[in-house]
């Protein structure tokens, strides 16, 4: 890796021990692309030959949730080597972060958000709800630019920790306090090939959001293989070493 790069990582990884969450950027495009080409054409959707990633959004946007999970049936084909182009999408900052023995999600997660005042979203949440380890890092990756409020936003680690804690000491998670922080919080935008990285102490979530076109975004979770695991086992994690 050149010294440019290293730089780079070394700005990413001071800003994710901060805060908590940092935007980072695909480092190998060629399979972040073949990652986007993969859910293009796995996807159920008519006519999907030579279609863009903005034809899929532009569909999904008029759709709602049973429509869509009716397409993702076919994302079981998608989603076996998702984990692994996520990964190597970006492998230096995750072997700066975790080396290169890893135990990685076996599928990972994508997700379709549409707009409109009435869909869906994600409350706030962290994801050592769900028995992630602590030592886990989640990249969260739009397969296309955000420009409008279609993202996702992170709180800061020193609020997020903060918030918990007097969760903690009253027996709550994801009290109303947690459930009204959701729209307060604007989530950035992001160029095609930005994601976010974070760890598993920030709250996050999305808003809803006036867009013509939908939101499709990937998010995978990593850890080193020689840090301790927390609930989650080999049904959620596979082993994986990162080449070079
Ligand atoms: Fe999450």
């Amino acid at each position: 890796m050149c010294i440019e790069n290293k730089m780079k990582h070394r700005f990413t990884i001071n800003q994710l021990n901060k805060n908590g969450y940092a935007v980072c950027k695909v480092e190998n495009f060629k399979i972040f692309k073949a990652l986007q080409n993969s859910f293009i054409k796995n996807i159920s959707f008519p006519n999907s030959k030579n279609k863009t990633i903005e034809d899929v959004r532009k569909y999904f946007a008029k759709k709602n949730k049973a429509e869509i999970n009716k397409s993702m049936i076919n994302f079981i084909t998608f989603n076996k080597n998702l984990s692994e182009l996520m990964v190597k999408s970006f492998p230096n900052l995750i072997k700066e972060l975790c080396g290169k023995e890893l135990f990685v999600q076996r599928r990972a997660h994508t997700t379709i958000n549409v707009p409109g005042k009435n869909q869906a979203k994600q409350v706030a949440h962290y994801e050592m709800i769900s028995g992630i380890s602590p030592f886990t890092y989640v990249i969260w990756a739009p397969l296309h630019e955000i420009n409008d409020e279609g993202g996702a936003y992170h709180f800061d680690l020193k609020t997020s920790l903060k918030i918990m804690k007097e969760e903690e000491k009253k027996g709550l998670v994801n009290s109303s306090r947690v459930l009204n922080l959701m729209g307060k919080k604007k989530p950035p935008k992001l160029k095609f090939g930005e994601a976010i990285i974070f760890n598993p102490f920030v709250l996050h979530g999305n808003i809803p959001f006036n867009s013509k076109l939908a939101r499709i975004a990937c998010n995978v979770r990593f850890q080193s293989s020689s840090k301790p695991l927390l609930q989650k086992n080999t049904d959620y994690l596979k082993y994986y070493r990162l080449t070079s």
